[in-house]
């Protein structure tokens, strides 16, 4: 077990420098087929994300969206076709350090026991007060004022004392800290209730053009904030729709 876990080990980034993804990402032809799938998660995709625009992806339970997602993110690598980053390969060593540059808020948020202030300082120990206010506020997490102790204030076990959409966009500030390039936000509001989700989408809405943002939804108002809608189904994209 210890041979065959060395065997897939991940290079360390080494002395290369993130990319910024300034001008686009490249999936080129990408195909991914997991262990024991009757057939491919992604079969020959192309889809290029241009710097700071925001991009949709839709499509059925199980058409890939979160698998493309997960390659955009450097989190998995593909069986066949190359990713670029302003035209450097992620692979190798790129390919961690480009994780570094993404924010991934997915579904259930992760948040641990303690204050918000803790859990916001996981994501960059050294962000000093303003550049925590200003996460918040970018994240439409203001609401942490009103909290007995503010941003103090011990959230329990998973953030269980706050509401989904709460949790969410504790999430999405923490995230924020990191100074990504590339934000994915996996079924982010399918939990919420409208409320909530709108005060998610108004947060996705003052950070475009900031930076690039692809957001996987099935419908509803995230979707609607896109610039492109692309139609994933069966592992292949079926559709695309320029919206601005
Ligand atoms: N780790 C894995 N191991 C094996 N098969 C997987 C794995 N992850 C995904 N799959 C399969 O790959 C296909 C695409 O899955 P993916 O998670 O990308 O779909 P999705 O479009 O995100 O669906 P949903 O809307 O339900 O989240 C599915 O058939 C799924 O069963
Ligand atoms: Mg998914």
């Amino acid at each position: 077990m210890l041979d065959r876990t060395e065997a897939v080990r991940e290079p360390e980034p080494g002395q290369n420098p993130p990319p910024e993804l300034k001008r686009e990402l490249v999936l080129s032809n990408v195909g991914v087929h997991f262990n024991g799938g009757p057939r491919p998660a992604l079969d020959g995709t192309n889809l290029t994300l241009s710097a700071r625009s925001t991009l949709a992806l839709v499509g059925a339970s199980g058409s890939g969206k979160s698998t493309l997602a997960d390659l955009a993110g450097g989190l998995l690598s593909p069986d066949s076709g190359t990713i670029e980053v302003d035209g450097i390969p992620l692979s190798g060593g790129v390919q961690r350090a480009w994780r570094a540059k993404v924010a991934y808020v997915q579904q259930e948020p992760l948040l641990f026991h303690g204050s918000v202030r803790e859990n916001l300082a996981r994501a960059n120990p050294s962000a000093d007060e303003k550049r925590i206010r200003c996460a918040l506020v970018d994240a439409s997490a203001a609401f942490v004022d009103q909290l007995p102790q503010g941003i103090d204030t011990v959230i329990g076990d998973g953030g269980r004392r706050l509401s989904g959409g709460e949790q969410q966009r504790i999430a999405l500030a923490r995230t924020l800290l990191r100074d990504p390039s590339l934000l994915i936000l996996d079924e982010a509001t399918s939990a919420l209730d409208s409320a909530s989700e709108a005060s998610i989408v108004e947060a996705i809405r003052a950070l475009q053009g900031k930076l690039t943002i692809l957001i996987i939804a099935h419908r509803g108002a995230l979707v609607a904030l896109a610039d492109r809608v692309v139609e994933l189904a069966d592992g292949r994209i079926v559709s695309e729709t320029a919206i601005k």
